[in-house]
């Protein structure tokens, strides 16, 4: 809950439209199904950053429902200001349907996307996923890229969907997450991201 305030700071940096500010708080006190990571940069775990106040924004669509509730949950954090990207999803009976992924822009271009992406990916095999899906605006082309590269690929529209900008999603999906062929692909990906994360790091 104490990274809540960072993560809604990179959100408007990030998104065209931001969620009610309400929404990070609701989905990790109320959604059992979601699952949300942040991504530190260690050099940064000292230093301590003002929070600014939020001014008013178009929201993005936020699909929180009839959801069960999950147990309170207290997180001793280390301090935000380390805090330089973010990632979530829900699951779905057997579908992680991510719900955000972002990076600081600071940060952007360093595969650090990439590594949250993995991170998610990672936890859809942990809760026992068989799929994982999203929605991206059709102008975002940087996303879009990154998620073929992750062997997303277009299964259908949902028009208008954006409402700041009537903006249409395209709606991406992986093939099934445990055949042979998305393991393997997923391994190979993961093993050079580390290998670059490592040399560059
Ligand atoms: C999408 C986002 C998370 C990518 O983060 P990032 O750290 O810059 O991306 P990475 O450096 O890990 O790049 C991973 C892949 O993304 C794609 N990509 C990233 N930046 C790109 C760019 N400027 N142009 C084209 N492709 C790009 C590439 O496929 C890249 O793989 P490559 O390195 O093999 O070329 C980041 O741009 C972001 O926070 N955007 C705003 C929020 C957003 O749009 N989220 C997605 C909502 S659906």
């Amino acid at each position: 809950m104490a990274d809540v305030p960072r993560v809604i700071e990179i959100e408007k940096l990030s998104y065209p439209a931001t969620w009610p500010p309400s929404a990070y708080r609701k989905e990790l006190q109320d959604n059992r199904w979601a699952h949300y990571i942040v991504l530190r940069d260690k050099a940064l775990m000292q230093v301590q950053e003002p929070v600014p106040p939020e001014p008013e924004r178009p929201r993005r669509p936020f699909p929180l429902s009839l959801l069960p509730a999950r147990p309170a949950m207290t997180v001793g954090a280390p301090n935000q200001a380390s805090i330089i990207g973010f990632a979530g999803l829900w699951l779905m009976v057997d579908e992680a349907h991510i719900t955000t992924i972002a990076i600081h822009p600071d940060y952007r271009r360093k595969g650090l996307g990439e590594l949250e992406l993995v991170s998610l990916i990672d936890i859809a095999y942990q809760i026992g996923a068989k799929w994982v899906t999203l929605e991206v605006r059709v102008s975002n082309f940087v996303a879009q890229s990154l998620y073929r590269k992750y062997g997303f690929r277009e299964a259908g529209m949902r028009h208008r969907y954006y409402s700041d900008n009537q903006e249409d999603a395209l709606i991406m999906w992986t093939e099934e997450i445990s055949s042979p062929a998305y393991v393997e692909r997923f391994q190979t990906l993961k093993t050079a991201l580390f290998q670059r994360l490592e040399a560059e790091s």
